[in-house]
């Protein structure tokens, strides 16, 4: 066991109302009671207040809405003093930033320079950016390790990848305690409906098109949010990680088609719903990790299995419907209007 102090200390989660940060939130305060969590979020059109509803009461969690590009805003807080900053802050969806690049820019990159330069003078036992395996682009055969050459192709991918590589670079020059996690698709609860996953779900139950890009055969490595969470539990409680990357992933590599099928499935939809879009430019047509670094040194494993998850996930979708309609409105739609051009030639075929 580490001497970090992983059960009382003091977190500072960043983009905790986010997706996967909310749903790291709620792991961490149920493992760890005595933990004090803050968590700085921007509330974008992707950070939601009620994913944190199941904490928000607790005596030991704060809430401060905050950009972590805001060194007026950041450097204070950090001086409060933290054991743990877990940076999840990010614009996370390809898609958007194919359409404007510059807000991925600020915050994937110039944000994730604020926070180290705020933690610099105020050490904490551990800084974690929350990487992605988009940084090593497509990955045509076999899985990437740590140690393959970041070739990233969108700009989410290469914002993510500057993000990566500057945490990387606070270590190297000034032993900032930095560990970089590349974990592979996630899904879960709390999914902004953007989202392959979430998407097509909440889609399916309106009985509205499954929009699939292309053939729909790019290949995906997919986790479930949960056994994400554990991953970075586990680091955070590992010795001799800092200055390390650690890819994280559990094997289950899906194509769009062969997702889209189970969750017809799962809901009971027709085929009929597939419905061929323009392709994402430069749409990257496989990621895959190896994860074994991860396993041999800490021994964590993926618990949840693709199917158990992903019928558990619909379940979700399907009993929280006062969670995503809301967000499918407003901005969302005239988002899903700019970027979505549906062909005429039917649904694809062929897995
Ligand atoms: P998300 O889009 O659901 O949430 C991002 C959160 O960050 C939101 O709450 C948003 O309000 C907040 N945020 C955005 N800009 C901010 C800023 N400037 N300052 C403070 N807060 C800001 O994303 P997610 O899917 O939960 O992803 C979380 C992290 O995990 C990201 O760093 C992402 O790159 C990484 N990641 C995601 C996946 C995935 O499959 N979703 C896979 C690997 C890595
Ligand atoms: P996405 O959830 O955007 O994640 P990634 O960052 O890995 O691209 O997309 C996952 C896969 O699903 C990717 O191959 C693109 C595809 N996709 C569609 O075919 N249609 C859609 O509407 C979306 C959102 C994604």
């Amino acid at each position: 066991m580490t001497a970090r102090p992983v059960e009382d200390g003091r977190y500072l989660v960043t983009g905790g109302a986010g997706f996967i940060g909310a749903n790291f939130v709620h792991l961490l305060m149920e493992r760890y009671p005595k933990a004090k969590v803050t968590v700085l979020d921007k509330l974008t059109y992707a950070g939601n207040p009620a994913n944190l509803d199941p904490v928000r009461d607790r005596a030991t969690f704060r809430f401060v809405q905050g950009d972590i590009a805001d060194a007026d805003l950041v450097g204070p807080l950090i001086a409060e003093g933290f054991d743990f900053v877990i940076n999840f802050a990010a614009e996370t969806h390809v898609d958007r930033s194919i359409g404007d690049p510059s807000s991925f820019v600020k915050t994937d990159v110039y944000g994730v320079y604020t926070l180290l330069e705020a933690i610099r003078p105020h050490p904490v036992s551990l800084f974690v950016q929350i990487s992605t395996d988009e940084v090593y682009g497509e990955v045509l055969e076999g899985a990437a390790a740590e140690d393959a050459p970041l070739m990233p192709r969108n700009p989410y991918a290469a914002s993510k990848a500057g993000g990566d590589r500057l945490a990387y670079s606070y270590w190297a020059t000034y032993g900032v305690p930095v560990v970089v996690t590349r974990c592979s698709n996630n899904y879960g609860p709390y999914q902004y409906p953007e989202k392959l996953i979430p998407l097509f779900v909440t889609n399916a139950i309106d009985s509205q098109p499954m929009p699939i890009y292309g053939t729909g055969k790019n290949q995906r490595d997919w986790i479930h949010v949960r056994d994400h969470g554990r991953a970075i539990l586990t680091l955070l409680g590992s010795d001799g990680v800092e200055g390390e990357i650690f890819n994280i992933g559990a094997g289950n590599e899906k194509s769009v088609l062969e997702i889209a099928d189970t969750l017809l499935t799962l809901t009971g939809r027709p085929e009929s719903l597939l419905a061929k879009v323009q392709d994402r430019p430069g749409h990257d047509r496989r990621y895959a990790v190896d994860c074994a670094k991860l396993t041999r040194k800490t021994g964590w494993v993926p618990q949840v299995s693709f199917e158990e998850g992903v019928r558990e996930t619909v379940d979700w979708y399907q009993a929280h419907e006062e969670w995503w309609r809301p967000l499918k409105s407003g901005e969302f739609l005239e988002y899903y209007k700019r970027n979505y051009r549906f062909l005429p030639t039917g649904a694809p075929s062929g897995k």
